[in-house]
């Protein structure tokens, strides 16, 4: 396990715990693994939130609400970002997702892969990858499917219930978590990396 920057070890009883950032692992799946001494590792992942929560919630009244802040998302989206959009049932999450990609020049139909569970597409010179891990069950198929794959470093990748695959999924660099409101939805932004603080500071206003 390539931990480029432990930032402390404990012992619990057998088990030997490695406290690292998020971003130093983002290559890697932090599954626990034994060590040269047959020791157990498991590595405890530290997800500083950098972005300054008091710019947030972003209040979406309706759906034209939705289709503003994804034209001003689509100005800031960098390659290689995961972004996690988490909130119920309905929230809104596949709405911006499509309207993202309209945003970003995507022309064809955006629908919801709430069966196929990813979605690919090429908007412009960016790669966009939409995932709805809903009904993601087999760990097996997270490989078989190709999945991990997806996560290159290249692929911006939209992952809605990405619960779904905790410890599958590579850590996020941007969660939008929505909530439904009487009048319509709001999104709280957080970044978790440089790159995802990059990204949000770069929000046309
Ligand atoms: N800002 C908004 N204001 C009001 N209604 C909205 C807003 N955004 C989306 N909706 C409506 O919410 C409904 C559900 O949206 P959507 O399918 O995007 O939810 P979802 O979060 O992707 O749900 P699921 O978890 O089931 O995939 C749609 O009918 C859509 O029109
Ligand atoms: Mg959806």
């Amino acid at each position: 396990m390539a931990v480029s920057q432990p930032l402390q070890q404990m012992r619990f009883g057998s088990i030997k715990s490695c406290v690292a950032d998020a971003h130093c692992l983002k290559s890697e799946r932090p599954a626990p693994r034994f060590d040269a001494r047959g020791e157990c590792v498991v590595i405890l992942l530290r997800c500083p939130v950098l972005h300054d929560p008091n710019h947030n919630p972003i209040a979406l009244p309706d759906e034209a609400a939705t289709t503003a802040f994804a034209a001003r998302l689509a100005h800031a989206l960098l390659p290689g970002l995961v972004v996690y959009l988490r909130g119920d049932l309905g929230a809104g999450k596949t709405t911006l997702v499509r309207a993202l990609l309209h945003a970003l020049g995507y022309e064809g139909r955006v629908k919801s892969p709430t069966y196929t569970l990813l979605e690919r597409y090429e908007a412009g010179r960016l790669h966009l990858r939409h995932f709805d891990l809903y009904r993601f069950r087999d760990v097996e198929e997270w490989e078989g499917s190709g999945f991990r794959d997806e996560f290159d470093g290249h692929n911006i990748c939209l992952v809605e219930w990405p619960e779904q695959a905790s410890g599958l999924l590579p850590p996020a660099d941007i969660s939008i978590t929505f909530g439904i409101l009487q009048d319509g939805r709001e999104i709280v932004l957080h970044a978790y990396t440089p790159a995802g603080q990059k990204c949000l500071d770069a929000l046309p206003a």
